[in-house]
Protein backbone atom coordinates (compact mmCIF):
# COMPACT_ATOMS: atom_id res chain seq x y z
CA UNK A 1 0.00 0.00 0.00
CA UNK A 2 1.03 3.24 -0.10
CA UNK A 3 1.88 4.12 2.93
CA UNK A 4 4.93 1.33 3.42
CA UNK A 5 8.11 2.12 4.22
CA UNK A 6 11.08 0.82 6.37
CA UNK A 7 12.31 2.53 9.62
CA UNK A 8 16.02 2.52 11.41
CA UNK A 9 15.77 -0.98 12.73
CA UNK A 10 14.77 -2.19 9.17
CA UNK A 11 11.37 -3.65 10.20
CA UNK A 12 8.48 -2.21 7.82
CA UNK A 13 6.09 0.22 8.97
CA UNK A 14 2.21 0.87 7.34
CA UNK A 15 0.20 3.36 8.25
CA UNK A 16 3.10 4.45 10.68
CA UNK A 17 2.44 1.53 12.46
CA UNK A 18 5.95 -1.14 13.01
CA UNK A 19 4.52 -4.52 11.86
CA UNK A 20 6.49 -6.19 14.89
CA UNK A 21 3.64 -3.78 17.01
CA UNK A 22 0.99 -5.47 15.30
CA UNK A 23 1.95 -8.61 15.60
CA UNK A 24 2.75 -8.46 19.63
CA UNK A 25 -0.68 -6.75 19.70
CA UNK A 26 -2.73 -8.88 17.49
CA UNK A 27 -0.55 -11.78 17.16
CA UNK A 28 -0.37 -13.46 13.30
CA UNK A 29 -1.71 -14.09 10.71
CA UNK A 30 -3.40 -10.88 10.58
CA UNK A 31 -4.64 -9.10 7.70
CA UNK A 32 -3.26 -5.40 7.93
CA UNK A 33 -5.37 -2.84 5.62
CA UNK A 34 -4.09 0.61 5.12
CA UNK A 35 -7.15 3.07 5.52
CA UNK A 36 -5.23 5.65 3.58
CA UNK A 37 -4.90 3.96 0.77
CA UNK A 38 -8.25 2.12 0.48
CA UNK A 39 -9.78 5.46 0.86
CA UNK A 40 -7.70 7.36 -1.16
CA UNK A 41 -8.66 4.47 -4.04
CA UNK A 42 -12.18 4.51 -3.61
CA UNK A 43 -12.27 8.44 -3.87
CA UNK A 44 -9.95 8.43 -6.98
CA UNK A 45 -12.01 6.18 -8.53
CA UNK A 46 -15.25 8.19 -7.76
CA UNK A 47 -14.08 11.17 -9.04
CA UNK A 48 -12.10 10.07 -12.15
CA UNK A 49 -15.37 8.46 -13.67
CA UNK A 50 -17.59 11.76 -12.41
CA UNK A 51 -15.31 13.83 -14.05
CA UNK A 52 -14.78 11.70 -17.19
CA UNK A 53 -18.72 11.31 -17.64
CA UNK A 54 -19.23 15.20 -16.49
CA UNK A 55 -20.19 16.80 -20.17
CA UNK A 56 -23.14 13.74 -19.98
CA UNK A 57 -25.16 12.56 -17.68
CA UNK A 58 -22.40 11.97 -15.26
CA UNK A 59 -21.16 8.43 -13.55
CA UNK A 60 -21.04 6.90 -10.52
CA UNK A 61 -19.28 3.96 -8.58
CA UNK A 62 -19.81 1.77 -6.41
CA UNK A 63 -17.75 -0.72 -4.35
CA UNK A 64 -18.69 -4.22 -4.87
CA UNK A 65 -18.40 -5.54 -1.23
CA UNK A 66 -18.16 -8.82 -1.76
CA UNK A 67 -13.98 -8.37 -2.61
CA UNK A 68 -14.41 -6.96 1.68
CA UNK A 69 -16.79 -5.86 3.28
CA UNK A 70 -17.42 -4.65 6.91
CA UNK A 71 -18.75 -2.20 9.05
CA UNK A 72 -16.04 0.20 9.06
CA UNK A 73 -15.61 -0.35 4.93
CA UNK A 74 -19.73 0.62 4.74
CA UNK A 75 -19.25 3.29 6.78
CA UNK A 76 -15.86 4.47 4.42
CA UNK A 77 -17.54 3.58 1.51
CA UNK A 78 -20.91 6.12 2.29
CA UNK A 79 -18.42 9.02 3.85
CA UNK A 80 -16.65 9.06 0.53
CA UNK A 81 -19.20 9.08 -1.66
CA UNK A 82 -19.45 5.79 -3.27
CA UNK A 83 -22.42 3.62 -3.85
CA UNK A 84 -22.55 -0.28 -2.75
CA UNK A 85 -22.72 -3.08 -4.65
CA UNK A 86 -24.05 -6.45 -2.20
CA UNK A 87 -25.00 -9.86 -3.67
CA UNK A 88 -26.65 -11.80 -0.72
CA UNK A 89 -28.79 -11.00 2.01
CA UNK A 90 -25.46 -11.19 4.62
CA UNK A 91 -23.90 -8.47 2.88
CA UNK A 92 -27.20 -6.70 2.88
CA UNK A 93 -27.33 -6.82 6.62
CA UNK A 94 -23.72 -5.75 6.93
CA UNK A 95 -24.63 -2.81 4.53
CA UNK A 96 -27.33 -1.77 6.35
CA UNK A 97 -26.80 -2.67 9.90
CA UNK A 98 -23.86 0.02 9.34
CA UNK A 99 -27.16 2.52 8.81
CA UNK A 100 -25.75 2.76 4.40
CA UNK A 101 -28.50 4.76 2.83
CA UNK A 102 -30.38 1.83 0.92
CA UNK A 103 -31.08 3.96 -1.86
CA UNK A 104 -27.37 3.50 -2.41
CA UNK A 105 -27.30 0.10 -2.85
CA UNK A 106 -27.10 -2.60 -5.74
CA UNK A 107 -28.63 -5.80 -4.88
CA UNK A 108 -27.22 -8.30 -7.49
CA UNK A 109 -27.36 -12.10 -7.74
CA UNK A 110 -28.34 -14.93 -9.60
CA UNK A 111 -30.45 -16.58 -7.47
CA UNK A 112 -31.94 -14.23 -5.11
CA UNK A 113 -33.96 -15.73 -2.25
CA UNK A 114 -37.61 -14.47 -1.91
CA UNK A 115 -36.54 -13.51 1.53
CA UNK A 116 -33.47 -11.22 0.07
CA UNK A 117 -36.12 -9.95 -2.33
CA UNK A 118 -38.19 -8.23 0.36
CA UNK A 119 -35.79 -7.14 2.49
CA UNK A 120 -34.27 -5.38 0.12
CA UNK A 121 -37.34 -4.06 -0.85
CA UNK A 122 -38.41 -3.30 2.44
CA UNK A 123 -35.44 -1.72 3.16
CA UNK A 124 -35.60 0.39 0.03
CA UNK A 125 -32.88 -0.49 -1.89
CA UNK A 126 -31.99 1.68 -5.28
CA UNK A 127 -31.82 -0.97 -7.85
CA UNK A 128 -31.95 -4.76 -8.09
CA UNK A 129 -30.06 -6.45 -10.96
CA UNK A 130 -32.32 -8.85 -12.48
CA UNK A 131 -30.47 -12.05 -13.74
CA UNK A 132 -33.24 -14.44 -15.37
CA UNK A 133 -36.84 -14.06 -16.76
CA UNK A 134 -38.48 -16.04 -13.64
CA UNK A 135 -36.57 -13.35 -11.44
CA UNK A 136 -38.63 -10.61 -13.43
CA UNK A 137 -41.91 -12.79 -11.90
CA UNK A 138 -40.74 -13.02 -8.40
CA UNK A 139 -39.83 -9.67 -7.85
CA UNK A 140 -42.53 -7.76 -9.53
CA UNK A 141 -45.02 -10.30 -7.46
CA UNK A 142 -42.84 -9.40 -3.81
CA UNK A 143 -43.39 -5.56 -4.94
CA UNK A 144 -46.65 -6.19 -5.51
CA UNK A 145 -47.34 -7.72 -2.22
CA UNK A 146 -45.21 -5.16 -0.47
CA UNK A 147 -47.52 -2.46 -2.15
CA UNK A 148 -44.32 -0.57 -3.78
CA UNK A 149 -42.64 -0.40 -7.30
CA UNK A 150 -38.97 -2.02 -7.50
CA UNK A 151 -36.32 0.06 -9.68
CA UNK A 152 -34.96 -2.99 -11.80
CA UNK A 153 -31.50 -3.31 -13.76
CA UNK A 154 -31.70 -6.24 -16.26
CA UNK A 155 -28.15 -7.97 -16.72
CA UNK A 156 -27.19 -8.58 -19.84
CA UNK A 157 -24.50 -11.38 -20.92
CA UNK A 158 -22.69 -9.85 -23.85
CA UNK A 159 -20.60 -13.02 -25.08
CA UNK A 160 -17.34 -10.71 -24.33
CA UNK A 161 -14.59 -13.60 -24.07
CA UNK A 162 -12.68 -12.06 -21.17
CA UNK A 163 -9.20 -12.45 -21.23
CA UNK A 164 -8.82 -14.02 -17.35
CA UNK A 165 -8.93 -17.09 -15.84
CA UNK A 166 -11.82 -18.83 -16.72
CA UNK A 167 -13.88 -18.84 -13.04
CA UNK A 168 -13.32 -15.20 -12.46
CA UNK A 169 -14.80 -14.43 -16.66
CA UNK A 170 -18.53 -14.21 -16.31
CA UNK A 171 -19.67 -12.77 -19.72
CA UNK A 172 -19.03 -15.50 -22.08
CA UNK A 173 -22.42 -17.48 -23.37
CA UNK A 174 -22.27 -20.61 -21.30
CA UNK A 175 -22.20 -19.57 -17.99
CA UNK A 176 -24.64 -18.98 -15.04
CA UNK A 177 -25.12 -15.02 -15.13
CA UNK A 178 -27.37 -12.52 -16.97
CA UNK A 179 -30.04 -12.79 -19.95
CA UNK A 180 -28.89 -13.48 -23.08
CA UNK A 181 -28.15 -10.84 -26.00
CA UNK A 182 -27.89 -13.63 -28.48
CA UNK A 183 -30.29 -15.54 -27.78
CA UNK A 184 -33.24 -12.98 -27.56
CA UNK A 185 -33.73 -13.03 -23.51
CA UNK A 186 -32.44 -9.65 -22.67
CA UNK A 187 -34.63 -7.98 -25.36
CA UNK A 188 -37.63 -10.24 -24.00
CA UNK A 189 -36.75 -9.50 -20.60
CA UNK A 190 -36.68 -5.90 -21.61
CA UNK A 191 -40.57 -6.02 -22.99
CA UNK A 192 -41.64 -7.69 -20.06
CA UNK A 193 -39.79 -4.99 -17.40
CA UNK A 194 -41.48 -2.57 -19.23
CA UNK A 195 -45.16 -4.56 -18.76
CA UNK A 196 -44.53 -5.67 -15.07
CA UNK A 197 -47.19 -3.44 -12.98
CA UNK A 198 -44.97 -2.60 -10.07
CA UNK A 199 -41.73 -2.85 -11.82
CA UNK A 200 -39.19 0.09 -13.03
CA UNK A 201 -36.92 -0.27 -15.86
CA UNK A 202 -34.20 1.78 -14.56
CA UNK A 203 -31.45 0.25 -17.15
CA UNK A 204 -29.11 -2.05 -18.35
CA UNK A 205 -25.88 -3.75 -16.36
CA UNK A 206 -23.32 -5.81 -17.94
CA UNK A 207 -20.51 -7.18 -16.32
CA UNK A 208 -17.51 -9.05 -18.15
CA UNK A 209 -15.27 -10.45 -15.44
CA UNK A 210 -12.84 -9.85 -13.13
CA UNK A 211 -9.37 -9.17 -12.71
CA UNK A 212 -9.12 -7.55 -16.30
CA UNK A 213 -6.09 -5.77 -17.70
CA UNK A 214 -7.44 -4.24 -21.21
CA UNK A 215 -10.36 -2.05 -22.13
CA UNK A 216 -11.01 -4.01 -25.16
CA UNK A 217 -13.65 -6.60 -23.73
CA UNK A 218 -15.29 -3.25 -22.28
CA UNK A 219 -15.53 -2.04 -26.14
CA UNK A 220 -17.10 -4.62 -27.48
CA UNK A 221 -19.76 -5.30 -24.24
CA UNK A 222 -20.48 -1.72 -24.46
CA UNK A 223 -20.98 -1.92 -28.15
CA UNK A 224 -23.20 -5.14 -28.11
CA UNK A 225 -25.08 -3.19 -24.76
CA UNK A 226 -25.84 -0.26 -26.44
CA UNK A 227 -27.34 -2.01 -29.16
CA UNK A 228 -30.00 -3.09 -27.24
CA UNK A 229 -30.60 -0.02 -26.23
CA UNK A 230 -31.03 0.96 -29.98
CA UNK A 231 -33.05 -1.92 -30.23
CA UNK A 232 -35.54 -0.83 -27.60
CA UNK A 233 -35.71 2.41 -28.88
CA UNK A 234 -36.13 1.30 -32.35
CA UNK A 235 -38.80 -1.19 -31.83
CA UNK A 236 -40.49 -0.20 -28.15
CA UNK A 237 -39.83 3.26 -28.29
CA UNK A 238 -38.36 3.46 -25.23
CA UNK A 239 -35.59 5.22 -23.96
CA UNK A 240 -33.15 3.46 -21.15
CA UNK A 241 -30.69 5.99 -20.11
CA UNK A 242 -28.41 4.45 -17.59
CA UNK A 243 -25.89 1.89 -18.22
CA UNK A 244 -23.70 -0.02 -15.59
CA UNK A 245 -20.62 -1.96 -16.33
CA UNK A 246 -19.37 -3.56 -13.89
CA UNK A 247 -16.78 -3.96 -12.24
CA UNK A 248 -13.31 -6.13 -13.18
CA UNK A 249 -10.54 -3.65 -13.56
CA UNK A 250 -7.16 -5.59 -12.51
CA UNK A 251 -4.18 -5.57 -10.03
CA UNK A 252 -0.57 -6.51 -10.19
CA UNK A 253 -0.46 -8.85 -7.40
CA UNK A 254 3.57 -9.43 -7.43
CA UNK A 255 4.25 -5.66 -7.89
CA UNK A 256 2.58 -2.53 -6.10
CA UNK A 257 1.43 -1.03 -8.80
CA UNK A 258 -1.80 -0.15 -10.63
CA UNK A 259 -1.15 -0.99 -13.86
CA UNK A 260 -3.11 2.67 -14.93
CA UNK A 261 -4.44 5.00 -13.17
CA UNK A 262 -8.43 5.89 -12.39
CA UNK A 263 -8.32 8.90 -14.37
CA UNK A 264 -6.65 6.93 -17.65
CA UNK A 265 -8.98 4.03 -16.71
CA UNK A 266 -12.03 6.59 -16.68
CA UNK A 267 -11.15 8.42 -19.64
CA UNK A 268 -10.61 5.60 -22.01
CA UNK A 269 -13.92 4.25 -21.26
CA UNK A 270 -15.32 7.94 -21.50
CA UNK A 271 -14.12 7.35 -25.28
CA UNK A 272 -15.12 4.06 -26.00
CA UNK A 273 -18.73 5.33 -24.88
CA UNK A 274 -18.89 8.51 -26.26
CA UNK A 275 -18.19 7.51 -29.84
CA UNK A 276 -19.88 4.06 -29.64
CA UNK A 277 -23.40 6.41 -28.32
CA UNK A 278 -22.54 8.96 -31.59
CA UNK A 279 -22.43 5.47 -33.93
CA UNK A 280 -25.49 4.94 -32.71
CA UNK A 281 -26.99 8.37 -32.60
CA UNK A 282 -28.23 8.03 -28.67
CA UNK A 283 -27.31 10.07 -25.96
CA UNK A 284 -24.62 8.95 -23.53
CA UNK A 285 -26.32 7.51 -20.88
CA UNK A 286 -25.50 7.88 -17.19
CA UNK A 287 -23.25 5.54 -16.06
CA UNK A 288 -22.14 3.37 -13.42
CA UNK A 289 -19.25 0.99 -12.15
CA UNK A 290 -18.87 -1.46 -9.52
CA UNK A 291 -14.76 -2.04 -8.66
CA UNK A 292 -14.00 -3.93 -5.99
CA UNK A 293 -10.26 -5.39 -6.40
CA UNK A 294 -8.92 -2.39 -7.58
CA UNK A 295 -10.16 -0.43 -4.73
CA UNK A 296 -9.82 -3.22 -1.34
CA UNK A 297 -6.61 -5.33 -2.94
CA UNK A 298 -3.63 -3.10 -2.54
CA UNK A 299 -4.54 -1.67 0.36
CA UNK A 300 -4.21 -4.81 2.63
CA UNK A 301 -1.40 -6.69 3.40
CA UNK A 302 -1.02 -10.54 5.19
CA UNK A 303 1.19 -10.43 7.87
CA UNK A 304 2.42 -13.79 8.92
CA UNK A 305 5.02 -15.72 11.37
CA UNK A 306 7.21 -17.82 9.52
CA UNK A 307 7.23 -21.68 11.15
CA UNK A 308 9.23 -24.87 9.93
CA UNK A 309 11.91 -24.05 6.78
CA UNK A 310 12.27 -26.94 5.05
CA UNK A 311 14.65 -27.66 2.45
CA UNK A 312 13.61 -30.57 0.34
CA UNK A 313 16.12 -32.12 -2.46
CA UNK A 314 14.46 -32.78 -5.49
CA UNK A 315 17.29 -34.82 -7.20
CA UNK A 316 20.66 -33.98 -8.75
CA UNK A 317 21.67 -30.73 -7.84
CA UNK A 318 17.72 -30.05 -7.73
CA UNK A 319 16.36 -28.53 -4.14
CA UNK A 320 13.23 -26.44 -2.88
CA UNK A 321 13.05 -24.54 0.18
CA UNK A 322 9.84 -24.40 1.51
CA UNK A 323 8.97 -21.74 4.07
CA UNK A 324 5.81 -22.53 6.05
CA UNK A 325 3.28 -19.66 7.66
CA UNK A 326 0.66 -20.17 10.34
CA UNK A 327 -1.83 -19.19 7.69
CA UNK A 328 -2.18 -20.61 4.25
CA UNK A 329 -5.34 -21.56 1.76
CA UNK A 330 -7.96 -20.85 4.54
CA UNK A 331 -7.01 -17.03 4.52
CA UNK A 332 -5.53 -16.74 0.79
CA UNK A 333 -7.42 -19.23 -1.57
CA UNK A 334 -6.47 -17.44 -4.44
CA UNK A 335 -3.15 -19.17 -5.23
CA UNK A 336 -4.24 -22.89 -5.22
CA UNK A 337 -7.85 -21.62 -6.67
CA UNK A 338 -6.82 -19.21 -9.23
CA UNK A 339 -2.78 -19.75 -10.19
CA UNK A 340 -3.03 -16.09 -8.55
CA UNK A 341 0.80 -14.78 -8.43
CA UNK A 342 1.39 -12.97 -4.69
CA UNK A 343 4.89 -11.72 -3.62
CA UNK A 344 5.92 -11.99 -0.03
CA UNK A 345 8.75 -10.50 1.41
CA UNK A 346 10.50 -10.32 4.93
CA UNK A 347 9.26 -7.46 7.38
CA UNK A 348 10.08 -7.62 10.74
CA UNK A 349 13.80 -7.19 9.44
CA UNK A 350 15.90 -6.59 6.91
CA UNK A 351 18.87 -8.94 6.36
CA UNK A 352 22.14 -8.89 4.48
CA UNK A 353 21.83 -12.50 3.52
CA UNK A 354 21.82 -13.62 -0.24
CA UNK A 355 17.92 -14.39 -2.04
CA UNK A 356 17.21 -17.72 -2.47
CA UNK A 357 14.21 -18.70 -4.04
CA UNK A 358 11.94 -19.95 -2.19
CA UNK A 359 7.69 -21.23 -1.80
CA UNK A 360 5.60 -19.56 0.44
CA UNK A 361 3.04 -22.62 2.10
CA UNK A 362 0.71 -22.50 4.23
CA UNK A 363 -0.20 -25.20 7.38
CA UNK A 364 -3.08 -26.64 6.01
CA UNK A 365 -3.33 -30.88 5.06
CA UNK A 366 -2.18 -30.42 1.72
CA UNK A 367 0.17 -30.43 -0.88
CA UNK A 368 -1.81 -27.57 -3.04
CA UNK A 369 -1.97 -25.66 0.03
CA UNK A 370 0.46 -22.54 -1.23
CA UNK A 371 0.30 -19.01 -0.90
CA UNK A 372 3.30 -17.90 -3.09
CA UNK A 373 4.96 -20.21 -5.43
CA UNK A 374 8.29 -18.82 -5.87
CA UNK A 375 9.48 -15.85 -4.56
CA UNK A 376 13.26 -14.73 -3.53
CA UNK A 377 13.63 -14.13 0.58
CA UNK A 378 16.97 -13.75 2.53
CA UNK A 379 19.02 -17.04 2.75
CA UNK A 380 18.22 -16.41 6.43
CA UNK A 381 14.53 -16.64 6.78
CA UNK A 382 14.24 -18.47 9.66
CA UNK A 383 11.16 -19.90 12.26
CA UNK A 384 9.74 -16.44 14.55
CA UNK A 385 10.51 -13.83 11.38
CA UNK A 386 7.54 -11.91 10.11
CA UNK A 387 6.61 -11.87 6.39
CA UNK A 388 3.92 -10.11 4.80
CA UNK A 389 2.21 -11.28 1.49
CA UNK A 390 1.29 -7.64 0.03
CA UNK A 391 -1.93 -7.08 -1.74
CA UNK A 392 -4.67 -9.36 -0.16
CA UNK A 393 -7.20 -7.03 0.43
CA UNK A 394 -9.47 -8.38 -1.85
CA UNK A 395 -11.25 -11.98 -2.06
CA UNK A 396 -8.77 -13.11 0.92
CA UNK A 397 -11.00 -12.48 3.86
CA UNK A 398 -13.83 -12.77 1.84
CA UNK A 399 -12.86 -16.18 0.59
CA UNK A 400 -11.66 -17.32 4.05
CA UNK A 401 -12.71 -20.31 5.58
CA UNK A 402 -12.18 -22.61 8.37
CA UNK A 403 -10.42 -25.36 7.00
CA UNK A 404 -8.80 -27.60 9.17
CA UNK A 405 -10.86 -25.55 12.04
CA UNK A 406 -8.24 -23.02 11.61
CA UNK A 407 -10.07 -19.52 12.98
CA UNK A 408 -9.92 -16.58 10.57
CA UNK A 409 -7.58 -14.13 11.03
CA UNK A 410 -8.28 -10.76 12.25
CA UNK A 411 -8.65 -8.03 10.23
CA UNK A 412 -6.95 -4.61 11.38
CA UNK A 413 -6.95 -0.72 9.96
CA UNK A 414 -3.56 1.30 10.11
CA UNK A 415 -3.46 4.86 10.07
CA UNK A 416 -1.39 7.32 11.99
CA UNK A 417 0.53 5.12 13.81
CA UNK A 418 -2.81 3.70 15.53
CA UNK A 419 -3.90 0.09 14.85
CA UNK A 420 -7.88 -0.59 15.22
CA UNK A 421 -9.21 -3.89 15.01
CA UNK A 422 -12.39 -4.03 12.35
CA UNK A 423 -12.99 -8.12 12.50
CA UNK A 424 -11.18 -9.50 15.74
CA UNK A 425 -9.59 -13.14 15.04
CA UNK A 426 -11.90 -15.79 15.20
CA UNK A 427 -11.63 -18.05 18.44
CA UNK A 428 -11.44 -21.69 18.83
CA UNK A 429 -14.42 -20.75 20.81
CA UNK A 430 -16.28 -19.47 18.05
CA UNK A 431 -15.35 -22.53 15.95
CA UNK A 432 -16.65 -25.27 18.75
CA UNK A 433 -20.07 -23.11 19.74
CA UNK A 434 -21.63 -24.33 15.83
CA UNK A 435 -20.80 -27.72 16.89
CA UNK A 436 -24.38 -28.74 18.91
CA UNK A 437 -25.09 -32.09 17.86
N1 LIG B 1 -19.92 -6.44 -10.25
C1 LIG B 1 -20.33 -7.70 -10.39
C2 LIG B 1 -21.67 -7.96 -10.90
C3 LIG B 1 -19.48 -8.77 -10.04
O1 LIG B 1 -19.90 -10.01 -10.20
C4 LIG B 1 -18.18 -8.49 -9.54
C5 LIG B 1 -17.27 -9.56 -9.16
C6 LIG B 1 -17.80 -7.15 -9.38
C7 LIG B 1 -18.69 -6.15 -9.77
C8 LIG B 1 -16.46 -6.74 -8.84
O2 LIG B 1 -15.41 -7.20 -9.60
P1 LIG B 1 -13.92 -6.68 -9.27
O3 LIG B 1 -13.87 -5.21 -9.59
O4 LIG B 1 -13.67 -6.92 -7.83
O5 LIG B 1 -13.06 -7.50 -10.15
N2 LIG B 1 -13.13 -14.45 -6.23
C9 LIG B 1 -12.55 -14.01 -7.48
C10 LIG B 1 -13.26 -12.80 -8.04
C11 LIG B 1 -14.74 -13.00 -8.25
C12 LIG B 1 -15.40 -11.78 -8.78
C13 LIG B 1 -16.87 -11.90 -8.70
N3 LIG B 1 -17.61 -10.79 -9.17
C14 LIG B 1 -11.08 -13.71 -7.25
O6 LIG B 1 -10.60 -13.84 -6.14
O7 LIG B 1 -10.37 -13.37 -8.19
Amino acid sequence: SRNTTRNADGAVEVGGVDVRRIAEEVGTPAFVLDEDDFRHRARSFRDAFAEAFRPHRGAEVYYAGKAFLCGAVVRWVQEDGLGLDVCTGGELAVALRAGFPAERIALHGNNKSEAEIRRALEAGVGRIVIDSLDEIDLVDAVAAELGLRASAMLRVTTGVEAHTHEFIATAHEDQKFGLSLTGGAAFEAVRRVLDAPHLDLLGLHSHIGSQIFDTGGFEVAARRVLGLVAQVRDELGHTINQLDLGGGFGVMYNTQHTPSTPESLADGIAGIIEKQCHELDLEVPHLSFEPGRVIAGPSTQTLYSVGTVKDVRLGGPHHRVYVSVDGGMSDNVRTALYDADYSCLLTGRSSDALPEVVRVVGKHCESGDIVVKDEYLPGDVARGDLISVPVTGAYCYSLASNYNHVPRPPVVAVRDGEIRTLIRRETEEDLLGLDVG
